[in-house]
């Protein structure tokens, strides 16, 4: 692979001769450097080696091979750190994985919001309660939810803290990815207990039943767990949006083996819709580093700044290097996304298009409770895959704010969640997820989806997994 960074002019401190926003001023600048300088000698995150598969499969994905789902918390917090949690997020996300691979006939590139999530961009600098006016929380690796002078001041010892948890949380997932729990055998024993008997339980049994009987088939003909690899482990990747600099610059890293600049905090890393100007810090990091990178496109891209970031960001124009992340809204995709996606084709790019389709339907609800509503998300989805195929350009992913937890925050799903009932299980420590079973119903639906375009897509065999 050819190395899309290492520009003469860049290095992994090159971002700071640039303008930057959404980056808190430190009060203790000694703190940081300290910071830094221990940040900086700690272990890699995620391993080199492990990046570049990814990159490779994320390639496929951008040439109809593959389908990506990333999803998880919006904002990971200290507070929420059980090993349950992560269990049934692993739990569901596998499920939906498997929901995906079974009707599309289609592997799956599986990328967490996970170990590393914790920076968030704000729309407003400052949070007003009762007439009192204070910095905005800014994610757990900045400062801290409570609404108090002192918590929000920005620490930045939580970076410390930001890392520690995140090789924990690594640590699990690649346990679970590898250690047995992803075998494919296991599939009836994925659908996390509280959806017992949910109608979306009941049709994920039917998928998971069909997937026994071809897995006794296959092991009639020899082809069992022990022969096969692919079917006692996962590949599962991590990723977080790139927004606290300071901390993304400690964990950038020269491979010995290969060189390029890894960030290793994640696997992938993404720029958030508001950090995407071109000429600015977020931009100047991210176009250095090999990881595969996303760029949230919001209703504010048009399509010349877009071409402008695609060249800085991929020169090479490699498959796999850059996911468009799609987060219109249900109302307004209809209205930008073609054109981007035309114009991208037209100059010949080869990059993976995904939908967000959580950060354009976000509301406020008569209970005061920043919400979305489950069916603008479906909507959005929906209308994704319609605009690619009208355009005849490859709907590539999805990516998701969702939980293996059983809360409230999204109204309606099956379950039917209402305005009046988000105040039961309101967990989210920033933007409102999909619960397990709203999650397993969008799998649903981007199935039904997939299926339609199955014909005319390359064979899988043409797509064997690594
Ligand atoms: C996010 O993904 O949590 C986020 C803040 O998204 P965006 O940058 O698209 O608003
Ligand atoms: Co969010």
């Amino acid at each position: 692979m050819t190395k899309s960074g290492n520009p003469a002019d860049w290095s992994p401190a090159s971002w700071r001769g640039k303008p930057i926003v959404q980056v808190p001023a430190y009060a203790d600048q000694a703190l940081l450097h300290a910071v830094e300088e221990d940040l900086q000698t700690w272990p890699p995150l995620a391993i080199a080696d492990e990046v570049r598969r990814l990159r490779r499969q994320l390639g496929r994905v951008a040439e109809r091979k593959a389908f990506l789902l990333q999803g998880g918390d919006c904002a990971e917090s200290f507070a929420e750190h059980s090993a349950n949690q992560i269990r049934d997020f692993f739990r569901i996300f596998l499920s939906m994985s498997v929901v995906l691979t079974h009707s599309a006939g289609l592997p799956v590139v599986k990328v967490g919001r996970i170990a590393g999530q914790f920076a968030k961009p704000r729309s407003s600098d400052m949070e007003r309660r009762d007439g009192i006016e204070l910095p905005s929380y800014r994610g757990d690796i900045i400062n801290g939810t409570e609404f108090t002078p002192e918590a929000r001041i920005p620490d930045p010892a939580r970076m410390r803290m930001v890392y520690r948890q995140s090789a924990a949380t690594l640590n699990l997932l690649r346990g679970f990815a590898h250690g047995g729990y992803a075998k494919l055998e296991r599939v009836q024993q994925w659908m996390v207990e509280f959806l017992a008997d949910s109608p979306v339980a009941e049709r994920f049994s039917e998928v998971a039943d069909r997937i026994s009987e071809a897995l006794d088939f296959m092991a009639a003909c020899g082809l069992t767990a022990e022969t096969v690899p692919q079917l006692q482990s996962v590949d599962f990747y991590t990723s977080h949006e790139a927004l606290l600099l300071p901390y993304e610059e400690a964990l950038t890293r020269e491979d010995s083996v290969q060189g390029g600049w890894y960030d290793t905090s994640a696997h992938m890393l993404w720029i958030g819709d508001r950090t995407r100007q071109p000429d600015h810090a977020h931009v100047e990091f991210m176009r250095g580093i090999e990881n595969p990178i996303g760029l949230k496109c919001g209703p504010t891209v048009d399509a010349d700044s877009l071409l402008r970031l695609i060249e800085t960001l991929d020169p090479q124009n490699e498959a796999g290097r850059l996911t468009l992340i799609a987060r219109f809204g249900s109302e307004k995709i209809g209205r930008h996304l073609p054109d981007l996606v035309r114009a991208v084709a037209r100059e010949g790019r080869n990059v993976l298009w995904s939908c967000d389709p959580m950060h354009g339907n976000t509301v406020t609800s008569a209970t005061g409770h920043k919400t979305r509503p489950f069916d603008k998300v479906l909507s959005e989805v929906q209308s994704f895959f319609e605009i690619h195929r009208a355009e005849g350009t490859w709907a590539g992913g999805v990516h998701l704010e969702m939980t293996g937890k059983n809360v409230t925050e999204c109204t309606g799903g099956a379950v039917a969640i209402q305005e009046a009932d988000l105040g039961q299980a309101y967990d989210t420590a920033c933007d409102p997820r999909l619960n397990a079973a709203q999650a397993l119903e969008l799998a649903f639906l981007v199935a039904e989806e997939l299926k339609k375009d199955r014909a005319s897509r390359p064979s899988p065999f043409a797509a064997a997994a690594e």
